[in-house]
């Protein structure tokens, strides 16, 4: 945009699982620190927002993990990431949650939108059930082979190592994270969004911007653009998450990924609420004079160039705006080897600061940091 009158910048929701990845922090939160902090020097209006990702398959498993509840799970570490951020000075405007009420009125909100125009529809499919647990086994309850790749821990919805997102039934060789046995197939019904009406819209959306993107975010969006966009469901069997707002849809709620994106939207919502001008979230995501920058890491790539993108087009004629500038890291590389938490090659940012609580370690760390190519 010639000249922007503000700046919106966002990164990726860290999810209040555990203490806030090293990866999420180098390649996502520093880097969106970093821009803020230059666009307020230069004097323009920036706003720089964030918060926890609070709902989602990652939030059971590690509620189950301890034996408590996940709601015990997201106030331990949304409290705990917030103040590592914090420590680690990185200067938000705001670090709402998803569980806060404004951010479930906002999902609701889109998800009847979408409803009453027809982008979703009621289907039944076949998916994985435990039998033995007699669930369900949304996401990352499972784990196989990547029908793309071949890596041997690809979760149900997506490959960590290749960044590949299909259906879960497409998954080779698939076993239950919950009984740790092969689960069986079983019909239940799910609202599916089209996400195959916009495949077009997509390619332009995506091609306008080939010559500013990073040629990783380029890559990525566009094979999977090629392997053409399919509905996705955008509903899960949960009782953990927000309650799909349709008859009919108890034990049904919203998949993750299509509210967690609109977490920037009640974030910026909350940020305004708290000023006493509640409507000037809007100057922010519905005002063609905003430029929006949406820093993640690259595994979240095709929900912030594919999916929120057509979530916000959807509400096109109300304003909405679209990213235009997606950075996107690649994972991060600790005196160049990957980090592993299993082999033992991980920092936590919240140990570390206990250790080394100067704020000037925290500089010295970083600079030991790469992000791979
Ligand atoms: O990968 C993650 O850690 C997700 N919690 C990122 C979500 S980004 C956005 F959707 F909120
Ligand atoms: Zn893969």
């Amino acid at each position: 945009m010639q000249n922007p009158q503000r700046y919106l910048v966002t990164s990726a929701l860290p999810y209040a699982s555990g203490i806030t990845h090293f990866g999420n922090v180098v390649g996502s939160t520093l880097p969106a620190d970093l821009y803020a902090r230059y666009c307020r020097l230069r004097g323009r209006d920036t706003l720089y927002v964030c918060g926890s990702d609070e709902h989602g398959v990652a939030i059971t498993i590690a509620a189950e993990k301890e034996g408590i509840t996940p709601r015990e799970i997201i106030d331990r570490y949304h409290g705990l990431n917030k103040q590592a951020l914090a420590n680690a000075g990185i200067a938000f405007d705001v670090y709402d949650r998803t569980s806060n009420p404004v951010h479930y009125d906002t999902a609701q909100e889109f998800f009847r939108y979408w409803l009453g125009k027809g982008l979703l529809v009621e289907r039944e499919e076949d998916q994985f059930f435990d039998a033995d647990a007699n669930m369900f086994l949304p996401d990352r309850y499972v784990e196989g082979i990547c029908p793309n790749c071949g890596y041997d821990k690809a979760r149900g919805d997506q490959c960590d190592n290749c960044g590949a997102y299909y259906n879960q039934l497409d998954l080779k060789h698939p076993r239950s994270l919950v009984s740790g046995k092969a689960p069986v197939v079983r019909k239940t019904k799910h609202w599916y969004f089209k996400l195959d009406e916009f495949q077009q819209w997509t390619e332009q959306y995506v091609e306008s911007h080939a010559s500013e993107w990073k040629s990783n975010v380029l890559q990525q969006s566009r094979s999977w653009l090629k392997q053409g966009l399919a509905a996705r469901a955008a509903t899960r069997d949960m009782s953990w998450g927000i309650p799909v707002p349709a008859p009919n849809a108890d034990g049904k709620v919203i998949y993750v990924w299509f509210e967690a994106v609109l977490g920037y939207i009640s974030a910026t919502k909350q940020w305004a609420k708290d000023r006493g001008i509640d409507a000037a979230w809007k100057r922010w995501w519905c005002d063609a004079d905003t430029e929006y920058i949406a820093f993640l890491g690259k595994d979240n790539i095709v929900f912030h160039t594919i999916i929120f993108p057509i979530l916000l087009h959807t509400r096109e004629s109300e304003g909405y705006i679209l990213p235009a500038q997606i950075p996107a890291n690649e994972f991060l590389n600790l005196e160049g080897q990957k980090f592993s938490k299993s082999r033992n090659w991980a920092i936590d940012l919240v140990q570390f600061q206990k250790d080394f609580p100067e704020p000037q370690h925290a500089d010295v760390l970083l600079s030991l940091i790469h992000i791979s190519e």
